[in-house]
């Protein structure tokens, strides 16, 4: 090898290191990092750009694990942003609806804000009516994670940590959280949550992704066609808390064992449409045997022919069709997003498990490790 043709190597991967460095133009099959403000606190934020082979790309913030951006293209190749969020960290400091986030301690809803673990009764913040609401007022969403650029073999990966200490927001132990996000060469978004905690506690963690397939700001989400792996859900009171019962979604709207409109039914007099003011409810999926993830839904986007797939190791799925958006949130590039156009499946344990003794449990115990895997994959059908 010549001089010259050594030189010209080492400036190559000199300005690799570069790019790397500044967040300029993205490289296949590479992270970035830039700047994406500051916490109110004055601590800096940071923006993960991890582009695959093919060209997707996750962008990812520290604060609160945010997912800013998904890029997946449509059947012709052409990619967009699938997921609803805000262009700086201020967006996310100021957010209420949880988009991209990672929610926890305990996703979903807690019943009158409490619940008991061996006779002691323990208190959290009501923050949804007599609720609580993911995680409390500061849930894991508002919190600056520390984030490593993990090498991967089939993709690009980021892992966040955090220490929720024993009493944040009510809840017992120190719960030491790690998630790892890889966005795979085959435009799969691959969350692996793992926590262990030094006192018993309830763990309930989820990804708040808000979605629309045919591109954010693009309008509503009512004709994406849905699939969801339950044949039952567990209805909500007035104050969207399960009433315990798992009904079949035989002969209602909550049926979409075969592929229906999202917005084919949303809008019937049917008493738990209108308590959720369309879906916010929690679907039973039907698990196959065994250990590994299950599909637990399937989305088709007509026009574009962008298609999602859910995959998870959880037993339930929040299907939410952003009936609580109302137009006045600004987004990604002056965006608003109104009712209905996006829509999220968060995957968790049943809302209100820790005061729902039929349900699966969320209880993390010292010594033992809360792990769950969901994965996003995206692809394209005629
Ligand atoms: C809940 C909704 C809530 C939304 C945003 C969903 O998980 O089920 O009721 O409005 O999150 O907080």
């Amino acid at each position: 090898m010549s001089r010259g043709m050594t030189l010209t190597i080492l400036t190559g991967a000199l300005l690799m290191n570069t790019l790397a460095q500044t967040g300029a133009t993205p490289q296949l099959g590479s992270t970035t990092k830039k700047s994406f403000g500051k916490t109110p606190g004055g601590q800096p934020v940071d923006l993960y750009v991890l582009t695959n082979k093919s060209g997707a790309e996750a962008a990812i913030t520290n604060y609160g694990v945010a997912v800013v951006s998904l890029k997946v293209p449509d059947r012709s190749g052409k990619l967009a942003d699938v997921v609803l969020g805000y262009d700086t960290a201020d967006g996310y400091v100021n957010d209420k609806s949880y988009f991209g986030a990672l929610v926890g301690r305990y996703g979903n809803r807690i019943g009158h804000a409490q619940f008991v673990l061996d006779g002691k009764t323990y208190t959290l913040a009501k923050n949804n009516g007599e609720n609580s609401l993911h995680g409390g007022i500061a849930g894991f969403n508002k919190a600056l994670w520390t984030a490593r650029m993990l090498p991967a073999k089939d993709g690009q990966s980021l892992e966040l940590s955090y220490l929720s200490k024993d009493g944040e927001e009510g809840f017992p132990g120190d719960l030491k959280v790690t998630v790892t996000y890889t966005l795979t060469d085959a435009n799969a978004l691959k969350i692996d949550y793992s926590a262990t905690t030094e006192k018993k506690t309830v763990v309930n963690l989820t990804n708040h992704s808000y979605f629309n397939l045919a591109g954010q700001g693009a309008g509503d989400i009512l004709g994406h066609l849905l699939t969801i792996q339950a044949d039952k859900f567990t209805p909500v009171d007035s104050g969207l808390i399960p009433t315990g019962e798992l009904r079949d979604v035989r002969g209602t709207p909550f049926d979409f064992r075969k592929s229906t409109a999202i917005g084919a039914r949303i809008d019937r007099d049917e008493e738990q449409l209108k308590l959720g003011g369309g879906y916010d409810h929690n679907f039973v999926l039907r698990r196959s045997a065994g250990v590994g993830e299950s599909l637990a839904a399937r989305v088709v986007e007509p026009a574009s022919g962008r298609v999602l797939e859910v995959w998870t190791t959880e037993p339930g799925v929040q299907f939410y069709t952003g009936n609580f958006l109302d137009g006045k949130t600004v987004g990604k590039g002056g965006t608003t997003y109104p009712k209905r156009s996006a829509f999220c499946l968060e995957t968790q344990h049943f809302p209100d498990s820790p005061n729902q003794p039929k349900f699966p449990s969320a209880v993390l115990n010292p010594g033992d490790r809360y792990h769950t895997i969901t994965t996003y994959k995206f692809s394209t059908e005629k």
